[in-house]
């Protein structure tokens, strides 16, 4: 496995492959790696020729009050699984490598990035859209994956690449989760072991919900109404929203018809945590 940690570098080795005609399967990450990027990278290998992990802990999609210095970094330990599971190119590039001096450019997903996530976290969307424009154009990927915890984020970067003719299929792969159902997530190392056994209970909701659209519930009020009473019975979780949407507007949906997404936030002491389930009718 080669590791590149500059631009220029990484726009050489896509184009000296692209020449051969390898396909390139990237998978766009922050670090801490865990089984839910392990799956993404063996999807990325099934499909692809080569396989490019971007290591990069993107400064813009934080807000100022957000937890960008404390977010974890495992280099060492990033580089061993991304070693052991095959991939040809850890591409780990400094900041300034991504944001030069000068760098003034955003790419912003106008009416997606304004809901849910968008809603709480100003700037986060314009943050991920622009980055993965700038990760897509480096590479220049057959392919980029993506895991569905992060819902909106891959509704969002599917219309990205649409709209800005990015030319990479965009594939999103299942969450993955504990024994317990709860989605991994780079952020649950911060868990105490009692926040940790509380945080199932977004999961939890979740399900009460789609069980409520499998018994034949179609408002999207009461599904609502069905996944909130679950949270509100754990005391250490606090509720940041919790809503039945249009799988592909990502719009709250007053009737159920063939398909909705239950997506759910909650923040458990100072850590934020989402999940969603996608349902069919
Ligand atoms: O999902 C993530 O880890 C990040 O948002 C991404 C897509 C790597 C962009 O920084």
């Amino acid at each position: 496995m080669q590791t590149i940690r500059t631009a220029k570098a990484m726009m050489a080795w896509s184009s000296a492959h692209h020449r051969e005609g390898v396909t390139i399967g990237i998978v766009p990450t922050m670090g801490a790696l865990h089984a839910g990027h392990r799956a993404l990278i063996r999807a990325a290998r099934l499909s692809c020729d080569a396989v490019v992990v971007s290591l990069f802990v993107n400064p813009a999609q934080f807000g100022p009050k957000e937890d960008f210095s404390r977010y974890p970094r495992k280099l060492k330990a990033d580089t061993a699984l991304c070693a052991k599971e095959g991939v040809d190119v850890l591409f780990a590039p400094p900041v300034g490598e991504i944001y030069p001096d000068g760098f003034q450019t955003t790419v912003s997903t106008v009416k997606l990035a304004h809901r849910w996530e968008g809603e709480r976290r100003p700037g986060h969307f314009d943050g991920v859209a622009t980055v993965v424009t700038k990760l897509l154009t480096l590479v220049r990927p057959t392919a980029a994956f993506f895991g569905q915890k992060d819902f909106q984020q891959a509704v969002l970067v599917k219309r990205l690449v649409e709209d800005l003719n990015l030319g990479a299929r965009v594939i999103v792969s299942p969450t993955v989760r504990e024994a317990d159902g709860l989605a991994l997530s780079s952020r649950n190392v911060f868990l105490t072991p009692g926040q940790r056994r509380a945080a199932t209970v977004l999961f939890q909701a979740l399900k009460a919900g789609r069980a409520a659209i499998r018994a034949g519930g179609r408002s999207g009020a009461n599904i609502q109404q069905v996944m909130r009473k679950t949270l509100v019975a754990e005391p250490l979780a606090s509720l940041d929203y919790l809503a039945v949407c249009d799988p592909d507007t990502l719009e709250p949906l007053a009737q159920i018809r063939d398909r909705a997404v239950l997506l759910g936030a909650i923040r458990i002491g100072e850590i934020r945590l989402i999940d969603n389930l996608l349902v069919t009718c």
